[in-house]
């Protein structure tokens, strides 16, 4: 039988976003759940994610006359209306029928940056088509063949996309059990592999599972890759998967042109530290040299709070953009980016924080 995704399109009410998870679970298909909310092993890291943010507070300040917070803020040249960007996540086409364009659709409302996955359900030209005037990047697992990574970032480029995610924190797949329990694999191909599979035969990633589509990425990844992908593309190199210090430091030295402190919302290497905690030695590291992107675990607006005043530029939520995908499609994403930046907008006002650069030269309490 083959795969049956929601088409479902509509506004929907967010109470919070960690609350989308279990209203998705029983829409879904166990093997496509247990991927998309699944972490590494025992899910320690994943966990720590959100819990960190509970290690610095906020303290507020009153009488600033602050009434209504403004979210607006910028990256490489580009204006968006909230500092909170989507992730990029592999195979949308597991939430919901229109996947990555519905996403891209979502993101486009929200007045924010999409990014289209590598191993994206969708061809990276039709997320473009589907929101024309949006800022779009593209994330890229980089091949052993050297033949695709040009292939692929030269559709990115005529696309449009305006940068380019390096991931560099998953030369193989976190061992995930709920993938392993199901023998996930993916039911939908991945045009973007398919379109060069044609040349090559090397496959469209449907029937694998994750582990088997690592294996045909570059495993001996290197800071050189970081030039070889401005030189293909001449756009900025954005780093993704840093938690040391000393990388960020040497990504930059590379040519990293943005740094994206993440680890992969636990699915990678579990037993490592939440992301949110090793954000401020990369920040102090990075001394505002190029813009940081912070993910992993982010559910609420105090969390963005948090990891702005902690050094990040902008924010990225995973897995609650998939769940508003399948409960509502580009207006259920829209949904989950209208809550969370609600839920920032009350939490900037009353720290008292107008603009998000107020939040970022906000000190935090231990
Ligand atoms: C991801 N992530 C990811 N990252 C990436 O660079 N390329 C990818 O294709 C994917 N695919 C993917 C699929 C699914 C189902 C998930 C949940 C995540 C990681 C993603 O970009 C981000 O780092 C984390 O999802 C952030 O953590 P939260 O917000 O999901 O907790
Ligand atoms: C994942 C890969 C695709 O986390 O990034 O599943």
């Amino acid at each position: 039988m083959s795969y049956q995704a929601s088409n479902d399109e509509r506004k929907l009410k967010v109470v919070n976003l960690a609350s989308l998870e279990s209203q998705v679970k029983p829409r879904m298909e166990a093997g496509a759940f247990g991927y998309i909310r699944g972490g590494a092993e025992d899910e320690w890291t994943m966990q720590q994610n959100t819990e960190a943010f509970k290690h610095k507070k906020i303290l507020p300040h009153i009488l600033k006359g602050i009434d209504n917070a403004n979210l607006h803020t910028s990256i490489f040249g580009i204006d968006l209306d909230t500092p909170v960007i989507e992730a990029p996540s592999a195979a949308q086409g597991l939430a919901h029928e229109k996947g990555e364009v519905d996403t891209a659709k979502g993101v486009a409302a929200a007045g924010s940056i999409f990014s289209i996955s590598t191993y994206a359900n969708t061809k990276i030209e039709d997320a473009a088509a589907a929101a024309p005037n949006a800022p779009q990047f593209f994330q890229l697992y980089m091949s052993k063949d050297d033949g695709f990574n040009k292939f692929i970032l030269d559709k990115a480029v005529k696309a449009g996309a305006k940068a380019i995610i390096l991931t560099a924190d998953s030369t193989l797949g976190g061992y995930r059990e709920a993938d392993v329990l199901n023998d996930f694999q993916f039911p939908l191909p991945m045009p973007n592999l398919a379109a060069y599979s044609d040349k090559t035969g090397s496959g469209d990633g449907k029937g694998k599972g994750i582990a088997e589509i690592y294996a045909a990425a570059k495993q001996g990844l290197v800071l050189e890759d970081i030039q070889r992908v401005k030189q293909w593309t001449n756009l900025p190199v954005i780093v993704k998967g840093i938690q040391a210090a000393e990388d960020a430091e040497a990504s930059i030295l590379a040519g990293a042109d943005a740094i994206w402190v993440s680890n992969h919302g636990g699915r990678q290497l579990d037993g490592g530290p939440a992301s949110f905690d090793v954000l401020p030695a990369v920040a102090k590291t990075v001394a505002k040299r190029v813009p940081i992107i912070f993910d992993s675990g982010v559910r609420r607006g105090e969390h963005v709070f948090k990891a702005l005043a902690s050094g990040a530029d902008l924010v990225a939520i995973g897995r609650p953009v998939i769940y508003g995908l399948n409960l509502g499609g580009a207006e259920g994403v829209k949904s989950v980016f209208d809550h969370i930046n609600m839920e920032l907008s009350i939490t900037m006002q009353l720290a008292g924080t107008k603009t998000i650069d107020a939040v970022k030269n906000t000190t935090l309490l231990d």
